[in-house]
């Protein structure tokens, strides 16, 4: 299975694209995670969603098309989600209603230094996706607090338990993928 990974911060060092990379380490050959690069992307403008869209727009419609789901792994910036995630979204979601996003399954994650660990940013995600038709994994959420003190050198998460948590959330965010995606084409023939 190939996963679209998201990620709302475009730090360097951020928690969130760790979180992504060590998701793609744990799923191993169950699935592949695949980062997607939203600082190439420019700020949306009506004037240039026509049929000649900016390349790095094109690139980002492509991949979602492609990949049999979207992992979000969201920053929380001011109690919400970053620009640049809003801004890619808001790309990914013309036409309304019958965009790349529509039925694409997708799973929320979030990493934040603090100890509420984002999951303000993920209920504002969610709420986005429901505008794009884009179904989220019907499971508890994923957060990881303090995201700074989380990961070991080889990128791991040095909580046991977390790192348990986050195995069995994305076993079973792929299993669903898996299961939405038999359904679609059911309800096609
Ligand atoms: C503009 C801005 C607003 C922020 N607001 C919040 C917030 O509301 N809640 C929170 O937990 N952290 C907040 N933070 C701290 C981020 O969680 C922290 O910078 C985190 O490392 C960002 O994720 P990243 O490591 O993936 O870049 C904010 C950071 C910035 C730059």
């Amino acid at each position: 299975m190939k996963i679209l990974g998201i990620s709302g911060s475009l730090r360097r060092n951020s928690y969130n694209r760790r979180l992504l990379q060590a998701a793609d380490a744990m799923l191993g050959e169950a699935a592949s995670v695949h980062i997607f690069d939203l600082a190439k992307l420019p700020f949306y403008d009506a004037d240039l969603d026509g049929d000649a869209k900016p390349a790095p727009v094109r690139e980002l419609l492509q991949a979602i098309a492609s990949a049999d789901g979207i992992l979000f792994a969201t920053p929380e910036y001011n109690y919400s989600v970053p620009g640049v995630l809003k801004n890619a979204i808001d790309w990914a979601s013309r036409p309304a209603y019958t965009s790349v996003m529509r039925g694409k399954p997708s799973a929320i994650v979030s990493a934040s230094p603090s100890t509420l660990g984002g999951v303000r940013a993920q209920v504002h995600l969610r709420d986005i996706l429901s505008a794009t038709l884009t179904p989220v994994f019907p499971s508890p959420d994923f957060l990881l607090a303090s995201a700074h003190k989380a990961f070991d050198e080889s990128g791991g998460l040095v909580d046991a338990a977390s790192a348990d948590f986050l195995q069995k959330y994305l076993q079973g965010y792929v299993a669903w993928a898996g299961a939405q995606a038999a359904g679609a084409q059911g309800g096609q023939r």
